[in-house]
């Protein structure tokens, strides 16, 4: 799939006031600073749709973009970051786990991985959440330029041993991708488009 059209649609905290149009969703979460917006960026292949940053808890609030008219990709807030202030903490904030569990569009989330750390709980933890709540999820490994292939595969090897060890009878289906050199560019955006011609 080629990206022709993608345009910002809002910014809310609210799942009640994110777009009415009944479109296939498809929402971007992990920790504070895995890349998520980066992400978002070098799949439209526009340099600034979204918004980055070096420090963690840049985006803070659901972000809706529509892509060639007949799609939205989310950028969410990140979550484990301790100093967003402590009323908006949580150990996810509550308007996330909402969006989760509400939003009907939403068709899968991508769970991003900094694919140069070991396994971290609360990673595992979340995407128990979202198996728990039955929300569709693959993983997306993240930053893959900063190491080499074969530690990128034995850090991948590890969650595979760490979610079969739990509750998961499968590993999910897994991208590992830069957006820093585009890797994984196109198998994210084909299986989006897989899915949606489905
Ligand atoms: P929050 O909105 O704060 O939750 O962060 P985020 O997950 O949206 O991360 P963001 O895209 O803002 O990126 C965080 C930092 O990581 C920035 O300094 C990015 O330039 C850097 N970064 C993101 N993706 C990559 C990547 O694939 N490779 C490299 N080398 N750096 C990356
Ligand atoms: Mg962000």
């Amino acid at each position: 799939m080629k990206v022709n059209k993608a345009e910002f649609i809002i910014s809310n905290s609210d799942v009640k006031k994110c777009p009415a149009e009944i479109l296939p969703e498809y929402a971007f979460i992990g920790r504070s600073n895995v890349g998520k917006s980066s992400l978002i960026n070098m799949l439209t292949g526009r340099k600034a749709l979204a918004k980055v940053s070096g420090k963690p808890g840049k985006t803070q609030l659901i972000n809706h973009f529509k892509i060639n008219d007949n799609w939205f990709l989310v950028d969410l807030p990140g979550y484990g970051y301790a100093k967003v202030s402590k009323s908006t903490k949580g150990i996810f904030q509550k308007f996330i786990t909402e969006y989760f569990e509400k939003r009907e569009q939403l068709v899968c989330g991508f769970v991003l991985i900094d694919v140069r750390l070991e396994p971290q709980k609360i990673d595992v933890e979340f995407m128990s959440y979202l198996g728990n709540a039955g929300v569709p999820f693959c993983i997306i490994f993240t930053k893959a330029d900063k190491l080499t292939k074969s530690k990128a595969m034995q850090n991948i090897a590890a969650y595979k041993k760490v979610l079969l060890a739990g509750d998961w009878e499968e590993f999910p289906t897994y991208f590992l991708t830069s957006s820093a050199s585009g890797e994984g560019q196109d198998e994210v955006l084909q299986f989006i488009n897989d899915v949606n011609t489905d």
